[in-house]
């Protein structure tokens, strides 16, 4: 019998904590790492000379929305492909779960999860079920969002809701909290929470601070009133006294680029006193629902989707408003409901957010868009090879903190994020020399360049260029 499962020799250890790397053994038995260090004497069933390539734990992505494609793509390539292991799901105030049955109605994003037919659990007992009965290759972690709470209780959107359907929104988070989400988030920017005042989200928070769950949020505004938005997230963080984490941080639109220098001294002070944390996606565009009123701010708009015009997928917002002989801003009328790449940030923003410290790296790419953000395929390659080798904006063993131990750290994921022994077995072994995307806004799919192996709980889910097979993913319930 062989000491070992796996055992990876000559690798150069990426902790994951941000010390400098070292080279060394590590060894894996069942979903665990067993040992690491000078591993000269030990046996294994596979052993792996990793002679300059890196290994480091698998990489959380904190911001996702694959609640559903976990189950319908349990393959899940685009994020495998990039050495991701866990994922953060039920982001941006829109989860896959609870929403109620018999009401199947529900306005953008809220139906984020419709597809071909229209998939929803009544509670996260159940879409945590579903998970283990058809695992995926990743691990994830869910967020009860906020908009499904109002949506379950209030007969409409566009108002604050009252004391009782408050009470009745802290019923069903302590449900989803007790069933093993992690947290709460909103999308104080979309329709369905834009009517929320800043009181009602911290009443329903109040019921995360009892079971040490968090309070994560696309905020109210990310244009000309990110800073007032910051200061609301920050209140709703002290007065329900809980933590926060401000999801994809960026100041958008020409006006407000530069003010991320402010935002960040912001969230440093804030720090002094409260829990908050970041993230962000390494790229200048950013993507959501066609929004008319939107594209008038914006250098570039490309369609994602569109359900009256298919073939509008992948091509430029002016190009169609030009075949059509109308205003970019009526183009889009035509063309909802949709999706759509909006270019309106500075990348001396996007540089100074991922320099942060304390800023994780989350993707937001929505992989069941038949034309994507290429964030979807890119963004972990994108921040090791482009922001970290290329650019030098800060070294790769900070890169990989910032998408392995800061994340697990922030999320509460037990033994996961760091290369330890005891630690689940979640690593990703890549070339640092040739890491990159490859995908890019004309070919969104595709699989970047570097990662050699990925597994998920000691088990391999990607080798070769593609996936395995393999669907090792655990649902990670709170506590
Ligand atoms: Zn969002
Ligand atoms: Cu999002």
């Amino acid at each position: 019998m062989p000491d070992h499962d796996i055992l990876f020799r000559n690798a150069r250890l990426i902790d994951g904590t941000g010390r400098p790397s070292e080279i060394g053994d590590l060894a894996v038995s069942g979903n665990r790492i067993a040992a690491i260090g000078d591993l000269g004497g030990a046996s294994a069933g596979q052993v792996i000379d990793a002679d300059g390539m890196a290994l480091s734990p698998g990489f959380i992505d904190s911001h996702c929305h694959d609640d559903r494609a976990i189950l319908d793509m349990p393959l899940l390539e685009p994020k495998v492909s990039q050495g991701v292991t866990t994922v953060i799901n039920g982001n941006c105030g829109v989860s896959i779960a609870p929403v109620l049955p018999d009401r199947p109605d529900a306005p953008p994003p809220l139906n984020l999860f419709v597809g071909e037919d229209y998939r929803h659990f009544p509670d996260f007992n159940a879409y945590f079920s579903a998970l283990e009965k058809t695992p995926s290759a990743v691990n994830s972690a869910c967020l009860c969002g906020h908009s499904n709470l109002r949506h379950a209780v209030m007969d409409r959107l566009d108002r604050a809701a009252t004391s009782e359907e408050i009470a009745q929104m802290c019923g069903l988070l302590e449900q989803a909290l007790n069933d093993g989400a992690i947290g709460l988030s909103t999308g104080l920017y979309y329709p369905p929470a834009t009517a929320a005042p800043t009181e009602e989200v911290i009443e329903i928070s109040k019921t995360l601070a009892n079971h040490g769950g968090l309070y994560v949020t696309h905020m109210r505004n990310e244009e000309d009133n990110v800073i007032q938005s910051l200061e609301e997230t920050f209140r709703i963080g002290r007065d329900a006294g809980v933590p926060v984490v401000v999801s994809h941080h960026k100041c958008v639109s020409q006006p407000n680029h530069g003010k991320s220098k402010i935002t960040l001294a912001m969230i440093d002070e804030a720090r002094k006193h409260q829990s908050v944390s970041l993230d962000a996606y390494p790229y200048a565009a950013s993507s959501t629902i066609l929004q008319p009123e939107r594209v008038a701010k914006c250098a570039r708009v490309m369609i994602t989707w569109s359900d009256v015009m298919p073939e509008a997928s992948g091509r430029d917002l002016s190009d169609i408003a030009a075949e059509m002989g109308c205003s970019d801003e009526e183009a889009a009328k035509r063309l909802l409901p949709g999706g759509a790449v909006y270019f309106q940030m500075s990348e001396d923003d996007v540089q100074r957010i991922l320099s942060y410290p304390d800023t994780m790296i989350g993707s937001d790419g929505i992989v069941q868009d038949k034309h994507p953000h290429p964030r979807a395929w890119g963004t972990f390659p994108r921040v090791l090879g482009h922001y970290a080798r290329d650019e030098g904006l800060f070294p790769l063993e900070t890169a990989v903190h910032k998408m392995t131990a800061l994340t697990a750290r922030t999320f509460g994921l037990k033994d996961r994020g760091i290369l330890q022994v005891g630690g689940f077995a979640d690593l990703v072994l890549f070339d640092p020399d040739t890491i990159i995307d490859v995908a890019d806004f004309a070919n969104p799919c595709r699989a970047a360049k570097g990662i050699d192996k990925v597994f998920t709980n000691g088990i391999c889910t990607w080798a070769n260029g593609q996936a395995t097979g393999a669907r090792p993913g655990q649902p990670l319930r709170r506590g």
